[in-house]
């Protein structure tokens, strides 16, 4: 009896197991097999650094392999502890690189051709001093000379010890690097190498090719499209020292502009003035009021395919700017500013073909609000979510509405994952468009 039950038992387990590796192999490799993956026929190179993790950067090879991709593994000296070269090769039928200072051929000349080739770099497992090192450029390694010189797109996940995780210094770190549009993956919550339960586990080898994969797809997505994007908010001059302005950060459409990048477009970032670092590779124009910005996007929107609207726009401008910075009177209580209406950039800008996208940070009626500007500014999409959670916050709850009458109400998430989620539906209406006769 007890026999039969666990024969049951174990047929059960197996379904189940098949079940799992078909519904992961469906979504990395697709449902047609492996030359619907976008990972087939790729260029990856997955950097192995040295923690515990690295012994599942072996299943991370060779679900890349099974989807398609040549994989060239590099690992740093300390990864070499944990786990042996052999491994890889092995996985990979590629020799594995451990050499900054191997010799050039004509097929190979190091880092150089390792950076060119790639497609996308991967880094996992990522200790604590991987991505320290990643985040101020150290390139005395392999790995360290390849993700200064590539252009592909990089992801890295995380594995370390809780409290390292949680110390400021790879909080920082990691924000630096996800600031120039590195995609962090992980870490998961659960059982350490120590024994505890916290954060710092690595993302399953499944989760991080499912990410590789994703970044692939999107990296096409918009490739020769134009995308405007507009940040922070404007500030309008009383007076030399003086200006009324907002709270907005620009972190939603510094995130945007990352994403849009990562998409493979063209973009043009337009921002009032923030604390942020621009993106690399975006043309990046700095502007102060309202008049300035819109001139700039008047500009910049000549053969768009995409315009985003983040920024928050300062609806009224004083009417006239002290030259010389305003004195009060010893008995002064009260000043009057007169204030007049800026240019509403949104509704003004119309070309044909550019598809617009707004954003709707409301204190109340949100939808209702939303809905009443993605008819009046004749948009394609608008973004709704509260103001005072939103402004200044790196995360976001929003609801995306369409002029085709979708109305997508988003969990809380990144302004990066938020950025990206814009990303794809803007993808699909463009590509929708071109499709009609
Ligand atoms: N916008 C713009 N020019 C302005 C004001 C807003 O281009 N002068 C854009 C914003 O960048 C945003 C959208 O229009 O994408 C909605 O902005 P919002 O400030 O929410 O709405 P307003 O149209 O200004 O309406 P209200 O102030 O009444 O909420």
């Amino acid at each position: 009896m007890g026999s039969r039950i666990s024969r049951r038992g174990c047929r059960v387990a197996v379904r189940r197991l098949r079940y799992a590796e078909s519904y992961v192999r469906a979504r990395l490799f697709g449902t047609d097999g492996i030359t619907m993956s976008p990972l087939n026929h790729t260029a990856i190179v997955l950097g192995v650094t040295g923690g515990i993790a690295a012994f599942k950067s072996a299943s991370v090879a060779s679900l890349l392999v099974q989807a398609g991709s040549r994989v060239d593994v590099v690992m740093t000296e300390s990864a070499q502890r944990f786990i042996q070269p052999l491994t890889f090769s092995a996985i990979t039928h590629t020799p594995v690189h451990t050499n900054a200072f191997a010799p050039w051929t004509d097929e190979h000349s190091g880092h150089v051709s390792l950076a060119r080739n790639a497609d996308l770099l991967i880094v996992a497992p990522a200790t604590a001093a991987a991505i320290a090192r990643l985040a101020l450029g150290l390139a005395d390694d392999l790995l360290g000379l390849i993700a200064l010189s590539t252009e592909a797109p990089i992801i890295v996940a995380p594995a370390m010890e809780d409290r390292m995780f949680n110390h400021p210094s790879v909080r920082d770190h990691l924000v630096t690097l996800a600031e120039r549009g590195v995609i962090v993956v992980g870490p998961d919550h659960g059982r350490l190498a120590s024994g505890a339960i916290g954060d710092g586990r690595m993302a399953s080898p499944e989760a991080i090719v499912e990410a590789a994969a994703t970044q692939l797809r999107r990296s096409s997505q918009l490739h020769g499209r134009k995308v405007v994007v507009t940040a922070g908010g404007t500030q309008e001059p009383l007076d030399p020292v003086r200006y009324i302005g907002n709270r907005s950060s620009g972190m939603m459409g510094y995130a945007l502009a990352a994403a849009a990048m990562s998409a493979g477009a063209t973009v043009t970032l337009i921002s009032g003035p923030t604390t942020l670092r621009p993106p690399c590779g975006a043309e990046f124009v700095e502007v102060t009021t309202a008049v300035e910005m819109h001139r700039e996007v008047e500009r910049a929107t000549f053969g768009a395919d995409i315009l985003i609207m983040a920024a928050a726009v300062a609806d009224f401008r004083p009417e006239t700017r002290s030259e010389r910075k305003l004195k009060k009177q010893v008995d002064q209580e009260f000043m009057d500013v007169r204030l007049v209406r800026n240019p509403d950039i949104l509704a003004s800008i119309d070309r044909p073909d550019l598809l617009k996208i707004g954003f709707a940070a409301e204190t109340e009626d949100l939808l209702a609000n939303a809905k009443r500007k993605l008819e009046a500014k004749h948009l394609a999409i608008i973004v709704a979510n509260d103001a005072e959670l939103t402004i200044g916050a790196s995360s976001s709850t929003a609801t995306i509405l369409t002029s085709e009458g979708d109305v997508t109400a988003l969990p809380p998430m990144t302004k990066s994952s938020l950025a990206a989620k814009v990303i794809d539906v803007a993808t699909t209406m463009l590509n929708r468009a071109d499709r009609r006769p």
